[in-house]
């Protein structure tokens, strides 16, 4: 983690939080470091959990507001939620029926809300996207009617994934189109996350005249965001060294000292092939390198890249944008070592604050 690029990622969200006069929280799914912690607080007031796991996380060393959603909450954890939460979102009509009799008068300080299901996204990966034929991820506008139900004081629509201002702005149109009445017998909004403001080519004056707009269209709503990947977006690297190089088929293929599937599952699951400095995709005729992990998975590899004089054993590989979605995301599989996690102070001090544990791997066995 280079903590100067995380202040200049948080001094952005806090300004666009400051000028749209809207709410920014953290998603923890996309990124629980609980280490920068408080350096994050000092620029956004809370977080959004998505399970009691990470709400207790989120009050014991986040503090601030916590804002609970999660597709189901379990009978026996009820309380706790209510316990750790400010917000607490039902995900379906079902979900609200089931707990209503335990919004007790005494919750004065919480808000409950319902997610909503805007059946409008503009995310093409159906891993991401929450609003397919068939989805479990919030009320439709026909099974909800116009009128809010007793107890609710706002509504919860994520949609968007990695996406601009634009996408933004057309499912805030579907919305309003299907839940105006809704709308306007609520007290707040939260437009989930997928906001990807600190990316270079986001445009955050649209963002922020599209907040504005919305705002004055509904001048008696909050509006909160909740993105993750924003927050921790191109803000550090996962370090490798080649462990084996040889030919396979014509390919040069590396074995490393991380794993793709268990450091950095979502370049198999999205899938996507990440960055690695200073080096470029191997192109059509070129010689290749296949960049493989250190489990037994075929799959663990991920992607040919081209290196004009060869990949020797022993090379360092620096995997770029390696902080949203990999540390949460990680996995023990084939019981493979992780790398240890450090912050690059501003000050040019490396921090290593994790170090992992062979009774870590075995704690999760039994
Ligand atoms: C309900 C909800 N809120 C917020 C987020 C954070 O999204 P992102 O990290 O893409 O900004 C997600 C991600 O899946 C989500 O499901």
């Amino acid at each position: 983690m280079d903590e100067s690029l995380l202040i200049k990622n948080l001094t952005l969200i806090k300004s666009v939080a400051d000028r749209a006069d809207v709410k920014i929280i953290m998603a923890l799914k996309g990124f629980s470091m609980f280490s920068v912690f408080p350096l994050i607080r000092q620029y956004v007031p809370g977080t959004t959990a998505s399970s009691i796991n990470e709400a207790r996380l989120a009050a014991e060393e986040f503090g601030g507001e916590v804002h609970g959603y999660a597709p189901a909450y379990l009978e026996d954890e009820f309380e706790q939620w209510k316990g750790y939460c400010g917000h607490i979102t039902f995900n379906s009509l079902n979900q609200y029926e089931r707990y209503k009799s335990r919004l007790s008068s005494d919750d004065k300080s919480i808000d409950y809300g319902l997610r909503i299901n805007p059946e409008y996204t503009e995310v093409s990966t159906d891993l991401y996207n929450p609003c397919i034929p068939g989805s479990r991820l919030g009320v439709r506008s026909s099974d909800l009617g116009d009128n809010l139900p007793e107890g609710i004081t706002g509504v919860h629509f994520h949609s968007l994934c990695e996406s601009n201002s634009y996408a933004l702005e057309n499912t805030l149109n579907a919305v309003e189109k299907h839940f105006d009445a809704i709308l306007k017998q609520c007290t707040w909004i939260n437009l989930g996350g997928g906001h990807l403001i600190t990316q270079k080519d986001y445009d955050v004056e649209h963002l922020i005249k599209v907040l504005k707009t919305f705002k004055a269209k509904y001048p008696h709503l909050e509006v909160i965001m909740e993105p993750g990947a924003a927050f921790a977006w191109e803000t550090g690297y996962l370090v490798s060294t080649v462990q084996d190089v040889f030919d396979s088929d014509g390919i040069q293929a590396a074995v490393m000292d991380v794993s793709i599937s268990a450091h950095m599952p979502d370049c198999i699951e999205m899938p996507y092939t990440p960055k690695i400095l200073g080096v470029e995709l191997a192109k059509t005729g070129e010689k290749r390198t296949r960049i493989g992990g250190t489990s037994c998975l075929a799959g663990d590899y991920v992607g040919d890249y081209h290196f004009p004089d060869g990949l020797h054993i022993g090379d360092n590989l620096v995997f770029n944008d390696m902080m949203h979605y990999t540390m949460v995301k990680t996995t023990f599989f084939n019981g493979v070592k992780h790398p240890n996690i450090a912050i690059w102070h501003i000050n040019d001090e490396l921090e290593i604050v994790k170090t992992f544990t062979y009774e870590e791997f075995k704690g999760k066995l039994s």
